[in-house]
């Protein structure tokens, strides 16, 4: 695929979960940065909008996708879509969500649908974009785990179950593409400020202080200065958060187990 209007073909950069919160801040930065998008998420009303404005402003093309990822069409889909795509740059693999309270008060279904969304679909978006990556020698995919992969918690055990897999799973798929040109990073946030938990309907006046908040624009822009600079695998924005996952990897596991449990405690 070409554009008419220059003479070489702009690359191309995949969002999911792009109608809201990070999604939709590294859809406007990688617009700013020149990248033709397909915007995923399941509200189309908010992704043609987004899309209309994108390609208005930066002069790119942006096109919405409108797909269920939890769903085992809607991931096959997608990943059917990319596999075909010869300009395919950059994968983000950002879609996700939080839940509150104990795993067994709820519902079974919810639970396997955060699997389905957290684990499943970027592993089979991933493994249907490497192949063409590496062909072109040219490549990033990017998978927003969070600070909460590196800890368990109560009111959040398959959140940071899942999140531990993103992390891994990008880690190991960095090692393996070694040499390829292509890159795999595992972009790990704190609590940054987007609908994140508004949707859990969380108060988030409560029990996290104002400067454990991050700005969505900062998070994204840390990741993306790593993807295309020289930058690192695991990318902590925030020295607060690089301080507290040292502490988490570091501190005697007796004493970790009480923290997590405090906070565990607050939160259910
Ligand atoms: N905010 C934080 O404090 C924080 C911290 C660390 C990590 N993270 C991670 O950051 C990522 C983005 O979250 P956010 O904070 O930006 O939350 P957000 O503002 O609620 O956005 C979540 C996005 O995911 C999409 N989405 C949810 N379920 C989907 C599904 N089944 N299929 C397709 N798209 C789906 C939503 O779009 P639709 O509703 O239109 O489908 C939306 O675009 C998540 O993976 C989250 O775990 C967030």
């Amino acid at each position: 695929m070409t554009n008419s209007n220059q003479a070489f073909p702009r690359p191309l950069a995949c969002v999911t979960g792009a109608s809201a919160g990070l999604g939709k801040v590294f859809a406007e930065q990688l617009a700013e940065r020149g990248f033709d998008l397909l915007l995923v998420a399941r509200d189309e009303a908010r992704l043609r909008s987004l899309s209309d404005a994108l390609s208005l402003q930066y002069g790119i093309t942006a096109t919405p996708h409108v797909a269920d990822l939890s769903r085992d069409d809607g991931m096959r889909g997608l990943a059917e879509n990319l596999s075909k795509q010869e300009r395919l740059m950059v994968l983000v693999n950002n879609a996700g969500f939080g839940t509150k309270g104990k795993f067994n008060t709820r519902p079974v279904a919810e639970q396997a649908t955060m699997l389905e969304l957290h684990v499943m679909a970027p592993m089979l978006l991933s493994r249907a974009v490497i192949p063409g990556m590496v062909a072109r020698r040219e490549g990033v995919i990017i998978t927003v785990a969070s600070v909460a992969s590196f800890t368990a918690s109560m009111g959040n055990v398959n959140y940071c179950a899942t999140k531990a897999y993103q992390r891994v799973f990008m880690e190991g798929l960095a090692m393996e593409l070694a040499g390829t040109g292509v890159k795999a990073q595992a972009l790990c946030p704190g609590f940054t400020h987007t609908e994140f938990h508004d949707r859990m309907q969380i108060d988030k006046t409560k029990g996290i202080p104002s400067w454990a908040w991050l700005d969505a624009r900062d998070v994204v822009r840390d990741s993306l200065d790593n993807a295309f600079g020289n930058g690192k695998t695991v990318v902590i924005p925030d020295w607060k958060y690089k301080l507290v996952v040292f502490a988490l990897r570091h501190m005697p596991l007796w004493l970790r187990g009480i923290m997590q449990e405090r906070y565990g405690r607050a939160r259910v």
